[in-house]
């Protein structure tokens, strides 16, 4: 019997967002899968193309702005978004979160998109220390988190608020020296 044919391995890219992929944002962002372990504000198609119209991906090299998105790319279709919010420019601090639409989740993705992310921040910004935060249960997300090199550094005791819970949250970070030095 032949042996069954490997699976072609996904191209897996980014893109800053534009104003337009605010549809697309919206679709996501009302997915069950996608809202189960993170608490998503309503925004409406029209408030998200207006807070995507601010962000100019060429101020974030000039380290100046505070939020700023990309599209994942899977075999250059758009899948799901990853946003980085600066909290700090004086000391190089941000947090990063990030989300994929459901036919796209559990097949080693977000990793290699976070990877692509973490290595422009680390190339080209004064960025030192990027953070992530998520719901305890949330294994998925910090399983990427783990395996990018990203370090748990504690326990947020009833974080946020969903579907009326409160929720514990981990916090992770991962420094430019234990991204750059793997
Ligand atoms: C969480 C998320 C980003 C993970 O990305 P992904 O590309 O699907 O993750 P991977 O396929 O690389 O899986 C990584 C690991 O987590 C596990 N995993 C993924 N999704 C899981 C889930 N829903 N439940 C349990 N484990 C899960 C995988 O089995 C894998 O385990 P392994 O390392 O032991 O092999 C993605 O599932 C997602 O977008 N979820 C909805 C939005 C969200 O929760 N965002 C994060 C908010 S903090």
């Amino acid at each position: 019997m032949q042996p069954e044919p490997k699976p072609r391995p996904r191209a897996v890219s980014v893109r800053p967002v534009q104003p337009g992929d605010s549809v697309l944002l919206d679709r996501w962002r009302r997915e069950p899968e996608v809202r189960r372990h993170q608490p998503l504000n309503e925004s409406s198609v029209a408030q998200l193309f207006a807070e995507l119209s601010h962000q100019q991906v060429g101020d974030l090299y000039r380290d100046r702005g505070d939020k700023y998105q990309w599209v994942v790319l899977v075999d250059a279709q758009a899948a799901g978004w990853i946003t980085l919010v600066i909290t700090n420019w004086t000391h190089g601090l941000a947090e990063i979160g990030y989300a994929l639409s459901t036919p796209f989740q559990r097949q080693g993705l977000m990793p290699q998109a976070l990877a692509i992310v973490l290595r422009d921040l680390y190339s080209r910004t004064s960025l030192r220390r990027i953070e992530a935060r998520c719901a305890i249960q949330n294994e998925g997300s910090y399983k990427v988190l783990e395996r990018l090199g990203f370090q748990r550094e504690g326990r947020l005791r009833d974080y946020f608020v969903l579907d009326g819970q409160r929720v514990d949250n981990y916090l992770y970070a991962i420094l430019r020296r234990d991204f750059l030095g793997r």
